[in-house]
């Protein structure tokens, strides 16, 4: 593999320029300190904004880039106006918000997305100047949801891979934004899309159903001619890194003088970004209770709080902070003694060794979020946990509760529970905390931040193999040139064509998927050639057929093979005597299943009843149709039945008749040198089966399938067909 071009909104450093002196800075946030370790220990160049302003940074471009070459850091700049617009607006009061289930902090500004998208081009212009083939490319977060089809459409068949570190939302809150598509689509442009849970990849996969209509199978998603992979990652820590500084002896040496200042007092501990989703005022509200509810812990705890600042242009950001000095001071004031001050309130970004120290002195860590893609915080402290004690208190809604389940969860909306929490942890025995600690870092220390990574890229790479091979089975343009020219010698031909899904698209009724002209036409000019051997082979009624396509010279099969209509012929013929005195069993058990979910219904057909649920939430419709299979299952089999399931329908009909034994019929007749046949549900793999091996056979769409070839949509068949014609004259 080539380097890995890491790309985020911030770099790792932050560049500040004070009384004319450069001065780099790790910056602040899971994102950045994450990362920071395990990038180093890559070949990987960062690419990011470096936090200073592009005017005062060009001048001293040169300066700026050598220092941050060294620390493999590529800078992308901007001016402060797109700053504030891009940065300030779009990320941090449009998606920030909406994606952390602050709907009504949201605000949607056409000006602030025209920046967010100028903003996504000027890095996809940075990474295209640096970019060299065989580097792999990943992109960090909501900031730039935009680059990896921005990079897709400027690169030649790059690798990319995009991780989310915030929720992604469930779609009755995405939906609400109005460029929603144009994000998705953005995000589908990578090959793999990582998010920190599973239910954060079920929302985005929902939403890539319903507002694209673009199905899933086991994380896998087709959006056109590409696969895409989405997954769980839940991101680790340097778990090292805390566990070693933790036992350093200038560690030690901060932990005794937090010892003189606490004295024997227990120490509850949070540390956030200043920021209204860390639930830092519940937690406040929370532990003023405490004390209310429990005065024997009055002079015998502190409450350490430290905030780091974080966006402090947005107003929001600002109030907050007015919010937590006042609620602070009410709380000191109303509690505090003379020698005793409740909490302890650090509003600063404090050093490395600092903070691990104060991990170490706190016997319990105060994590509330209210929403919290994953929470960094609550894993380094239990990293830094070496002498086998501390209690962790987190939120269910931080995505690092779905690991951490040894942790003492909480509602943050319920003080009571916050109470009760903070009463156990005070509580628990050494040998319950030592258990706890102990499963907690045996998952931390295994799936650290380098392992996180590791996966991840490796899961990237094995999704380009897995499209190279879906690749192989593309109808691509030397296999088509084949079979136009394998059409074109041949002297005797045979089309066996799909209908719904192939010749057209799915309409939400049966009945309006009328066949448009250009079908028609099709249709009669191939029938038309002495050659040639059309036969539709649909699971449609006979009267929909006859209405539609009698004129025409070519075959009919109705109902999935039950009925035959040979060209010329104005008869219809059964493949085989068939009963359907069953129906009166069967169709009392699909009316229960289309009363039960809202959009379903059943069609009735000569010999088959067919529940439809194309038009029902796509969820509740998968649940039912497997219910349905399972209730279908013995009664089946008594009656000599069978059960198929297409696209978006539950089908019974007599067993042992299929499109594949009416294809037979022709097959054996008929002399052929050419047999094509196209379909697009499990009901056509009986065609594709019944047709000799070095015949031409294609499945719309890219699941597996017992055909030669796939093809991405209905409309490259009609170009297909059309090329057959073109071609002949
Ligand atoms: N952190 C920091 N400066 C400090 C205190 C903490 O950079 O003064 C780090 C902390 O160690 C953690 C990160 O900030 O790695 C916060 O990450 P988290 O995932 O908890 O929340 P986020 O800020 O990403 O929302
Ligand atoms: C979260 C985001 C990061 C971001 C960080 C700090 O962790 O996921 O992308 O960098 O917060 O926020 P800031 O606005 O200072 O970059």
């Amino acid at each position: 593999m080539g380097r890995l071009l890491m790309v985020s909104n911030r770099l790792p450093v932050t560049v500040h320029r004070r009384r004319g002196q450069l001065q780099f800075e790790p910056s602040t946030g899971g994102l950045a300190t994450g990362l920071s370790s395990f990038y180093r220990s890559y070949n990987a160049l960062w690419i990011g904004w470096p936090g200073i302003d592009r005017k005062e940074g060009m001048a001293i471009k040169d300066d700026i880039q050598q220092k941050l070459l060294t620390e493999n850091c590529y800078p992308v700049f901007l001016s402060q106006k797109e700053v504030d617009e891009y940065y300030g607006k779009f990320c941090s009061t449009t998606i920030w918000p909406l994606f952390h289930y602050f709907p009504q902090y949201a605000s949607y500004s056409e000006s602030s997305w025209q920046a967010y998208e100028r903003a996504n081009r000027t890095f996809c212009d940075a990474i295209v100047e640096v970019w060299e083939q065989g580097d792999t490319i990943w992109v960090h977060d909501f900031h730039l949801m935009l680059l990896p089809q921005m990079l897709r459409d400027r690169l030649p068949d790059p690798t990319i891979g995009f991780f989310l570190h915030i929720p992604f939302p469930s779609i009755e809150l995405f939906r609400l934004l109005p460029w929603r598509t144009a994000l998705m689509n953005g995000m589908l442009g990578a090959d793999l899309i990582g998010f920190h849970t599973w239910e954060y990849a079920g929302h985005f996969l929902a939403s890539a159903r319903f507002l694209l209509g673009y199905d899933s199978w086991m994380g896998k998603i087709t959006a056109g001619d590409r696969l895409s992979r989405v997954d769980a990652f839940p991101m680790g820590i340097d778990y090292e890194r805390f566990a070693e500084t933790a036992t350093k002896p200038e560690v030690d040496k901060e932990v005794e003088k937090l010892n003189r200042s606490f004295r024997d007092r227990r120490v509850i501990l949070s540390v956030d970004r200043l920021d209204y989703t860390k639930g830092i005022l519940r937690r406040l509200e929370a532990f003023g209770l405490f004390l209310d509810r429990n005065p024997q812990y009055r002079e015998r705890l502190t409450f350490v709080l430290v905030v780091v600042p974080s966006r402090t242009m947005v107003s929001r950001y600002a109030l907050l902070k007015r919010q937590i000095d006042e609620m602070v001071g009410a709380i000191n004031g109303k509690h505090g003694t003379i020698g005793w001050t409740p909490i302890w309130y650090i509003y600063r970004s404090i050093p490395f060794q600092s903070l691990v120290a104060l991990y170490r002195r706190a016997e319990v860590a105060l994590i509330t979020p209210v929403r919290d893609g994953m929470n960094l915080v609550a894993k380094e402290y239990l990293a830094s946990r070496v002498d086998d004690n501390g209690v962790l208190i987190l939120s269910e809604t931080a995505g690092a509760a779905k690991e951490l389940g040894e942790a003492l969860t909480i509602n943050v909306n319920n003080d009571d529970d916050i109470v009760t929490a903070l009463q156990d942890a005070l509580e628990m025995s050494d040998a319950e905390q030592a258990e706890r600690l102990r499963i907690m870092q045996r998952r931390l220390r295994r799936y650290n931040v380098q392992r996180w990574a590791e996966d991840f890229i490796h899961t990237l790479l094995d999704t380009h193999k897995l499209q190279e091979e879906m690749g192989v089975r593309i109808l691509g343009a030397q296999a088509r040139r084949k079979l136009v020219k394998t059409y074109q010698q041949a002297q005797r031909r045979l089309l066996l064509l799909d209908y719904d899904g192939t010749l057209v698209s799915f309409a939400s009724r049966p009945s309006r998927a009328i066949p448009p002209q250009e079908v028609l036409d099709l249709l009669y000019s191939l029938g038309s050639e002495p050659a040639n051997e059309v036969v539709l082979t649909s699971g449609r009624d006979r009267g929909s057929l006859d209405g539609w396509f009698s004129e025409l010279p070519i075959n009919l099969v109705a109902e999935h093979g039950v009925w035959l209509k040979p060209r010329g012929r104005n008869e219809w013929e059964m493949i085989e005597p068939l009963t359907a005195e069953w129906k009166e069993e069967v169709r009392p058990i699909l009316e229960v299943y289309a009363d039960r979910t809202p959009g379903s219904f059943v069609e009735e057909k000569d010999f088959s009843l067919v529940w439809q649920y194309r038009r029902s939430d796509s969820r509740l419709g998968e649940l039912r149709a497997r219910e349905l299979v399972a209730h279908l299952e013995g009664l089946t089999t008594n009656l000599n039945l069978q059960v198929l399931e297409g696209s978006k329908v539950v089908e019974v009909k007599n067993a042992g008749v299929n499109k594949g034994r009416a294809a037979l019929k022709w097959l054996s007749e008929g002399n052929y040198d050419f047999v094509l046949a196209v379909g697009d549900d499990w009901t056509d793999e009986d065609t594709f089966n019944a047709i000799p091996e070095a015949q031409w056979s294609i499945k719309i769409g890219l699941s597996s399938t017992g055909a030669k070839y796939n093809i991405s949509s209905h409309s490259k068949v009609l170009a297909l067909l059309h090329e057959l014609q073109t071609h002949e004259e």
